[in-house]
């Protein structure tokens, strides 16, 4: 662990000697520290501070990486106020973000896939956190090789959201060609790209979004969107084989009923007393999204071919995490928004 110390500190001296280097850019760090947000006390955006804190070392099977982004998700929001206490790293002072993306600039020992300099993406494990920093700490069976044709804001809007869009439809939701899926809120982060994976998958695609939302839906393939505030999608949905809830209450008890028989609704946001007993020959889960390489590089490479687009609508420097929050707690967000580093891309 010394030898590895020595190793990082003697590499991040080197790297901040080279012209033009910015691992320690003008305003960021200085040091051994860095800058981070560090959540002191449960509480509103205001608590999202900027505190110095060391670099921390990478150890066995971990990798050091520079954040270039980081993505924002709602339950960073549910983090921050202590909605999420139980998440068992959450309780302050901690610095929250699941979502980065980033170089390698330090490897611990028994890491093969990655070397100094590589661009990664990663989600950070919902237990461990610390996104919202110039440096995470990131487990190598959670990174990918960032997609060559995206930015580094849009890598890291890419890696939550679209790994709970795989795990539902193609393993708790075993999603078919042919097949129909109903994904309630189109428009959001996981919904934008569960989309887009249905129709790679070659599903029929029924979503609901505000009505001013409708055209973006088409463009990312939906064959039938639905206005929840003023339409019923009980009356566009029927016989369907999957629905993703990411909305819950009253909108996973209606969904329920448009199921075929043998269908199967998995909710992201857990389940209602009538979800965990349904009465109908359905099944009903709930998911919670894991960190998976392997999903990683193959969400990377359907990035590569074209296929699947990530969609950043806004982009906050690092300094302005509290606005980003907030922007996230409105829950009307069309795709992502990402937090930037104060370093050029
Ligand atoms: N279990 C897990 O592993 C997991 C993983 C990811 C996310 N989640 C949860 O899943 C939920 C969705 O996440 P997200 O990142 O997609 O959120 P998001 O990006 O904040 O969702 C915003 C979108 O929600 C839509 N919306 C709001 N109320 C709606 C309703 N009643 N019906 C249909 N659409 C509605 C809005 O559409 P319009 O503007 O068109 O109205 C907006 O585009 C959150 O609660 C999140 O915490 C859980």
């Amino acid at each position: 662990m010394k030898k590895l110390r020595i190793i990082l500190s003697f590499l991040l001296a080197m790297t901040a000697s080279l012209p033009g280097a910015n691992v320690f850019a003008a305003g960021v760090s200085s040091s051994q520290t860095m800058q981070a947000i560090q959540i002191q006390q449960f509480g509103g955006p205001e608590v999202l501070t900027i505190h110095q804190l060391p670099i921390p070392s990478p150890g066995r099977g971990e990798i050091l990486v520079r954040v270039h982004a980081a993505g924002i998700n709602p339950v960073d929001t549910g983090v921050r106020s202590g909605h999420f206490a139980a998440l068992a790293a959450a309780a302050p002072p901690y610095v929250p973000g699941f979502d980065v993306s980033g170089t390698v600039s330090a490897v611990g020992e028994g890491i093969s896939n990655f070397k100094v300099g590589d661009q990664v993406f990663t989600m950070l494990d919902l237990r461990r956190g610390g996104g919202y920093a110039e440096f995470a700490i990131v487990k190598e069976g959670e990174a990918a090789l960032k997609p060559g044709n995206i930015s580094f804001s849009e890598a890291a809007s890419v890696p939550l959201v679209t790994l709970t869009a795989w795990q539902v439809l193609f393993e708790a939701g075993n999603l078919q060609p042919g097949q129909t899926v109903l994904i309630h809120a189109g428009a959001g982060g996981v919904g934008s790209v569960a989309i887009q994976l249905a129709k790679w998958r070659g599903a029929k695609v029924i979503a609901t979004a505000s009505e001013h939302n409708h055209a973006f839906l088409r463009e990312l393939g939906v064959d039938v969107p639905v206005d929840y505030r003023t339409q019923q999608f009980e009356d566009f949905a029927s016989g369907i084989d999957l629905v993703l809830d990411t909305i819950g209450g009253d909108t996973q008890i209606r969904s329920m009923t448009t199921l075929k028989e043998g269908g199967r609704l998995v909710s992201i946001v857990g389940l209602t007393p009538e979800g965990r007993n349904p009465t109908r020959n359905i099944e009903v889960s709930s998911l919670l999204v894991r960190p998976d390489a392997d999903h990683l590089r193959s969400i990377g490479k359907l990035i590569e071919d074209g296929v699947l687009n990530p969609i950043v609508s806004y982009r906050f420097p690092f300094s302005e995490a509290p606005a980003a929050h907030k922007q996230s707690e409105t829950r009307r967000t069309r795709g992502k928004i990402v937090l930037e580093m104060d370093i050029s891309n």
